[in-house]
C-alpha cells in the first residue's frame, strides 16, 4: 500500500515539476513560439491560421472548430428527423457548416444531437394536432401519434422553420433552408449573392412546378417552388414579406403534401416568384452516381443532394484545397477528385453512358476505342459496342449498367477547366525574336 502510495506521489510529483517547469519557461518566454502570449496555459499552443477556410491547426494535429464572422449575413435551417439525425448531421457538421454560427436544427421530436439542439417545429404546430397531408392523387397520409413518418413530417418543417429562423435573426442577409443530405458550396453561393441587395425580395433554387396544392390542378398554374432538397434561399426582404403572411400559410397548406411547395405557396401570397437565375446549379443529384456533368468544366454548382458521408466529406476537401486558390470550386475540380480515382484508366464492361455521340468510329477492341476518345480533346466518354463500333461523346452523363456487351468510360484529362491548371513555364521569347 505505502509503496503503491509512493509510485503515485513520485508520478505526480514528476507531473507537478514538470508542469512548474513548463510554466516557469511559458512565463518567462523561453519556449519558443509563446514568447508573444501571456493570456492563458491552454492557448500555449501555438496556432496557425489558414486565412481562407478559417481553421485554426494546432501543432499536434486538432483542427479547431471556428466560426467565421464573414458567414455572419447567412442564417441556416437544416432538416432532419429522428430516424436520420444522428446518420447524417455530424458529417455535415464536420464539414461545410463547420464555420458557420448561425445553424439551427429542424427535426420532429426534442432531441439533441451532442451539443446541437435540434428544434421540433413539428407537434403542437396545428390546435387540433392533426399532422396529416394529402397527395398528389388526393390520397391522405397520415403521421400516427408523432411517430416519425419521413416524408409527411417533413412536408410541416419548411414553414414553421422559417419562422424560427426569422425569429433568432430578423437582421441577417440570406436565410437558407436545407436538408440533412444536402451540401451546400458556402463560397461559391457567396460569390453568387454578394453584390445582390438582400432588402429586396429574392427567391433562389431550383424550379419545378407542382400540382395538387393550394387548388392548382395544372402544372404550370401554379408558382414555380424551389426543390427543397437542393437548397432553397431566400432573403431578408423576402422573409420580411413571408412572415406577415405565414401564420395564415400554415394553417392554409397543412395538406400540401410537400414542405418547399408550401414555401412557394405563401411566398406567392407574399407577391415574391422564384428567381431562375441559379436553376441548374442546385443539384439534385449525387456527383458520383447519377449527375450529368455540365459541359463547361469552368462552371461552378451551390449545392448537391442525396449524400453519402463520403461524398461529403470528399467535397468539402475538394473546396478547402481550391479556395486557397482563392476562386470558386468548379465542376472539374469535383470531377478529379470525385471522379477521377474512380475511373481513370478503368474501362467499364457491361454499362453504357447516356447522352448523344457526336462522332463514331470502328475500332478492333474498347482500349483502341478509349485510345481514339483520349486523342480528341472534344472526347469525353466512349462508349464500345462488342460488334466493333466506338461512340465519342462529349458530356459525361449518369453510366448504366446493361445487359448486352457494351463498355464504357470517361476519359477525365479531357474535362479540366483550362483556367485553372497550372500554367507551363514561359517559353524563351529569344528563339521567337527573329
Ligand atoms: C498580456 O495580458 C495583459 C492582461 O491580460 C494584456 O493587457 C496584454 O495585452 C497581454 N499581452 C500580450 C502580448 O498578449
Ligand atoms: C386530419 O385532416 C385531414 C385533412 O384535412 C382530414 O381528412 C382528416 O379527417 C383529419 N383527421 C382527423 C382525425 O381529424
Ligand atoms: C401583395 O400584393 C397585393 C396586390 O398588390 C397586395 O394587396 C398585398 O397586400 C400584397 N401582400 C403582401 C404580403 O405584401
Amino acid at each position: 500500500m505505502i509503496g503503491i502510495r509512493n509510485v503515485k506521489t513520485l508520478i505526480f510529483l514528476l507531473m507537478a515539476s514538470y508542469c512548474v517547469v513548463s510554466i516557469v519557461l511559458y512565463v518567462t518566454g523561453t519556449d519558443k513560439n509563446t514568447t508573444t502570449k501571456n493570456t492563458s496555459i491552454a492557448r500555449k499552443t501555438p496556432t496557425t491560421t489558414v486565412t481562407n477556410s478559417a481553421q485554426s491547426i494546432s501543432h499536434n494535429g486538432f483542427i479547431n472548430n471556428k466560426y467565421n464572422s464573414k458567414w455572419n449575413k447567412y442564417v441556416v435551417g437544416l432538416k432532419t428527423s429522428t430516424d436520420t439525425a444522428a446518420a447524417r448531421v455530424p458529417i455535415q457538421l464536420l464539414t461545410f457548416l463547420r464555420h458557420i454560427s448561425n445553424v439551427y436544427f429542424f427535426g420532429d421530436s426534442v432531441e439533441e444531437l451532442g451539443d446541437t439542439k435540434v428544434y421540433d417545429v413539428v407537434h403542437n404546430l396545428y390546435k387540433d394536432g392533426n399532422l396529416s397531408v394529402i397527395d398528389v392523387n388526393g390520397q391522405l397520409s397520415t403521421s400516427k401519434n408523432g411517430v416519425s413518418n419521413g416524408w409527411i413530417m417533413d412536408a410541416h418543417k419548411n414553414l414553421p422553420g422559417f419562422k424560427k429562423l426569422y425569429e433568432l435573426y430578423p437582421d441577417r442577409d440570406w436565410y437558407l433552408m436545407l436538408d440533412d443530405d444536402t451540401y451546400l458550396l458556402f463560397e461559391n453561393l457567396d460569390s453568387e449573392l454578394k453584390d445582390l441587395n438582400p432588402a429586396e425580395p429574392y427567391y433562389f433554387g431550383a424550379y419545378f412546378s407542382f400540382v395538387g396544392c393550394g387548388g392548382i390542378k395544372n402544372h404550370g398554374d401554379g408558382p414555380d417552388f424551389a426543390h427543397g432538397g437542393s437548397g432553397i434561399v431566400v432573403s431578408r426582404g423576402a422573409l420580411q414579406r413571408m412572415i406577415k403572411v405565414i401564420d395564415d400559410c400554415i394553417v392554409d397548406y397543412r395538406t400540401c403534401w410537400a414542405g418547399d411547395v408550401r414555401v412557394a405557396l405563401c411566398l406567392r401570397d407574399a407577391n415574391v416568384t422564384l428567381d431562375r437565375r441559379f436553376h441548374g446549379r442546385f443539384i439534385n443529384a449525387e456527383p458520383d452516381v447519377d449527375l450529368d456533368w455540365p459541359d463547361n468544366p469552368c462552371s461552378y454548382p451551390l449545392t448537391f443532394h442525396h449524400l453519402k458521408p463520403k461524398t461529403i466529406y470528399e467535397l468539402y476537401a475538394t473546396e478547402n484545397r481550391v479556395n486557397k486558390e482563392n476562386r470558386p470550386t468548379n465542376y472539374a475540380d469535383i470531377f478529379k477528385s470525385i471522379m477521377a480515382h474512380q475511373h481513370e484508366g478503368g474501362i467499364q464492361d457491361n454499362t453504357d453512358i447516356k447522352g448523344y455521340p457526336f462522332a463514331q468510329t470502328r475500332t478492333i477492341n474498347k482500349e483502341k476505342c478509349k485510345d481514339v476518345c483520349r486523342e480528341n480533346i472534344k472526347c469525353r466518354a466512349y462508349v464500345y459496342d462488342e460488334n466493333g463500333i466506338c461512340w465519342l461523346k462529349g458530356s459525361i452523363q449518369k453510366t448504366n449498367s446493361v445487359e448486352q456487351s457494351r463498355s464504357s468510360g470517361f476519359i477525365t484529362n479531357n474535362y479540366i477547366c483550362e483556367e485553372n491548371e497550372p500554367k507551363p513555364a514561359p517559353t524563351p521569347t529569344i528563339s521567337k525574336l527573329e
